[in-house]
C-alpha cells in the first residue's frame, strides 16, 4: 500500500506533544504518554504497535475524547480534542474492548440506538442496520442478548456499532484481539474498504503480519514514546531489517 507524499493532502489527524500522567500511590507519576506526535493522512491506515503497557490504548483513547491529556494537542477533521470534544466525536468511530456493547440488549437493538444517537432515523435506520449486520455476518444472531454471544460475535457487532453512521475518522483499539482467522479477516476487509473510501484510520494491533499487510505506516511505542514512525520500506531503511517482527524486537532492545 503507498504512502501519503509529503505534498500530499492535509492531515485528517494531527497530533502534537501529547502527553499523559497518570499518578498513583504505588508507581507515583508515570507519563504513560510522553510528547507523542503524528498526522495521519486521508485514505491512510496507520498502525500503532507497542508492547503491554506502552500507551497505545491511553493515546487512543485521548483521541476519541475519553481522556483528556496532560499536555499536548490533537486536531481530527479541523476539530481540536482539548477545545471541542463533541464535535470531534462526531468525526470518529471509536472500538475498544466491548464499548457501547449493553449485556441485555441484542445486536439489532444496539445497532440501532446507536444509529439513532447520531442521527439516523425511520426507514434509513432500518436499511442501514440491516445492510450493515449482513455485511459482518451478524444477521443470524441479530436478535440474540449480546451477554449470550461469543467473543467473535461480540466484536462483530462492536465493529459494526463503530462504522454504522459512516464517520470520516476510525479509531480502533486491537480490534482483531481475540478472533478467529475467518473473522480478523472481516474485520481487516472492513479497515480495507474504509481506507478505499477515503477514511482515515489509527489502529492498534500485536499482530505484526496483520500491520505489515494492512499499514501504510506504522508507528512503534514504547514506555510512552515514538520510537520510529514511517512506512515498512522506511523501518527496513532505517533498521536494516526485513520482517516487522525482527524491526519491533530490535527497537525494544530485543536482538
Ligand atoms: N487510568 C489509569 N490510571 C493509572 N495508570 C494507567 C491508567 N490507564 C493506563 N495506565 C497506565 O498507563 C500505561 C499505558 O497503558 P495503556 O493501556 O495505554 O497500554 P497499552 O499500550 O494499550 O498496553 P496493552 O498492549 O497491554 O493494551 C500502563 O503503565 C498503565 O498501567
Ligand atoms: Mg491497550
Amino acid at each position: 500500500m503507498s504512502a501519503p507524499t509529503a505534498t500530499a493532502a492535509r492531515p485528517t489527524i494531527s497530533v502534537t506533544g501529547l502527553v499523559k500522567s497518570f499518578t498513583d500511590p504505588k508507581r507515583g507519576t508515570l507519563n504513560a504518554v510522553n510528547n507523542v506526535s503524528f498526522d495521519v493522512f486521508p485514505g491512510e491506515v496507520f498502525g500503532l504497535l507497542g508492547p503491554n503497557g506502552a500507551g497505545k490504548t491511553t493515546t487512543l483513547r485521548i483521541l476519541a475524547t475519553l481522556l483528556k491529556p496532560t499536555s499536548g494537542t490533537a486536531v481530527l477533521n479541523g476539530f481540536d480534542i482539548v477545545r471541542d470534544p463533541g464535535r470531534v466525536r462526531q468525526q470518529i468511530g471509536f472500538l475498544s474492548g466491548e464499548t457501547g456493547l449493553y449485556a441485555r440488549l441484542t445486536p439489532r437493538e444496539i445497532l440501532s440506538f446507536f444509529g439513532e444517537m447520531n442521527g439516523i432515523t425511520g426507514a434509513q435506520l432500518k436499511t442501514r442496520v440491516s445492510e450493515t449486520m449482513d455485511r459482518f455476518g451478524i444477521t443470524a444472531f441479530a436478535d440474540v442478548r449480546t451477554d449470550k454471544l461469543s467473543t467473535g460475535m461480540k466484536q462483530k457487532t462492536a465493529i459494526a456499532r463503530t462504522v454504522l453512521h459512516d464517520p470520516p475518522i476510525l479509531i480502533l483499539d486491537e480490534p482483531t484481539s481475540g478472533l478467529d482467522v475467518p473473522t480478523a479477516r472481516t474485520i481487516e476487509q472492513c479497515i480495507v474498504d474504509a481506507k478505499t473510501r477515503g477514511k482515515c484510520i489509527v489502529y492498534s494491533t500485536h499482530v505484526m503480519e496483520e500491520a505489515e499487510y494492512l499499514c501504510d505506516r506504522i508507528a512503534v511505542i514504547s514506555d510512552g514514546s515514538l520510537k520510529i514512525t514511517g512506512t515498512m520500506q522506511q523501518l527496513r531503511e532505517a533498521t536494516g531489517k526485513q520482517r516487522l517482527r525482527e524491526i519491533f524486537l530490535g527497537l525494544l532492545g530485543m536482538e
